[in-house]
């Protein structure tokens, strides 16, 4: 883990190891230059403490540039909490406990909400010991799951990618592949269909499936599959690091636009899916949606129209990169790095100026 820590460009991680339930918790925070480092709690296993904490220090990355394209005064972190293989359910609240206990002993360097593997009812457990945590349920105060707001934000997104790829934002027709129809993808997917695109899916879990197979007769694509199946638009909506040197060549789609956090295994890909002329939506900008709508509802006191308006400009911030893109000649991840990242060095350089 030395050279992990070592050769990231992030501030600081915070770890502990809960002996109760057997689970690493990591916190990563990667930058602090624009606010307060706050991100969702990953809970998941791992295969080794390590990935665990290499996911972390990525997702904060991520953060960090999520929160500096939509210009909200917020810096990058985020936590994950890897359980063990064998993980006691009935070891969940107790975990969530003291991890909402740990988060409070250490000054609220980070405030937090749901994220892969974690659920409102949760936030609610951790609230119990710490104040700084989105998201919690409707009845206890809270906005509840952010899903359907980020799956706005990729529909926006969407739209925005076809329009600059097929230069027309009419959708219908437009056959999707969503992979992963969990709190993300399964709103997605009902505005897909409301728009008339043609959508197929797929999952990892079985009950999932034949829940969204039944009540919305989609068809179902194995998930060694879903690189291969010919689409439009290939919307990666669970987890990260899915496009790589592996998956990219079978790519059969025009555009990959999604909500899914740290869509590319490495920067590499970015350039990888530019070369292949597949136009690429970059995750953080795409999926921004969840983000505003539980800051602005929950902290900046904003109603539910404005929040909306404001998720549904990802549309316009995406054209801007893919306009840029083009301009310089460049990927649109590269493109997008380059906005966040100067936000992110401005905000830095305006407060050493003021210490
Ligand atoms: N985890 C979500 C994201 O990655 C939502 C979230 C945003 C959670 C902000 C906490 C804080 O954007």
């Amino acid at each position: 883990m030395e050279t992990l820590i070592q050769s990231w460009d992030g501030e600081s991680v915070v770890s502990r190891f809960d002996r109760e339930s057997g689970t690493w918790m990591f916190i990563a925070i990667h930058s602090t230059a624009l606010g307060l480092a706050t991100g969702g709690t990953r809970l998941k296993s791992y295969p080794t403490p390590r990935d665990a904490l290499f996911d972390a220090m990525r997702l904060a990355e991520g953060m960090t540039y999520k929160w500096a394209g939509i210009e909200f005064p917020r810096g990058g972190g985020k936590a994950v909490l890897d359980i063990p293989d064998l993980f006691d359910p009935s070891q969940r609240e107790g975990l969530l406990s003291r991890y909402g206990h740990w988060l409070a002993d250490l000054h609220g360097i980070f405030e937090t909400g749901p994220d892969l593997g974690t659920t409102p009812s949760d936030m609610a457990i951790i609230r119990l010991g710490f104040d700084g945590v989105f998201g919690c349920p409707p009845d206890l105060g809270g906005m509840g799951d952010p899903g359907p707001y980020t799956a706005l934000g990729v529909f926006s997104g969407i739209r925005a990618s076809c329009e600059r790829y097929f230069s027309s934002s009419d959708m219908k027709g437009r056959s999707v592949m969503v992979q992963g129809a969990g709190s993300v993808g399964k709103p997605l997917i009902h505005l897909l269909l409301e728009a008339g695109c043609e959508v197929k899916f797929s999952d990892l879990d079985s009950a999932q499936i034949d829940k969204v197979r039944q009540e919305l007769g989609l068809t179902f694509v194995e998930p060694e599959a879903v690189y291969g199946e010919p689409c439009d638009v290939f919307a990666p909506c669970a987890t990260g690091g899915i496009l790589n040197a592996k998956t990219i060549p079978q790519l059969k789609c025009s555009i990959v636009a999604g909500g899914a956090n740290n869509q590319l295994e490495g920067h590499q890909d970015g350039e990888a899916l530019h070369q292949r002329d597949i136009l690429y939506a970059p995750d953080y900008i795409i999926n921004a949606g969840g983000a505003i709508f539980l800051l602005s509802t929950e902290n900046m006191g904003w109603d539910i129209s404005k929040t909306r308006d404001r998720i549904i400009e990802i549309e316009d911030t995406l054209k801007e990169i893919y306009t840029h893109a083009e301009q310089r000649g460049i990927s649109s991840t590269a493109a997008a790095e380059e906005l966040a990242k100067s936000r992110v060095k401005e905000a830095a350089m305006k407060t050493h100026a003021e210490n």
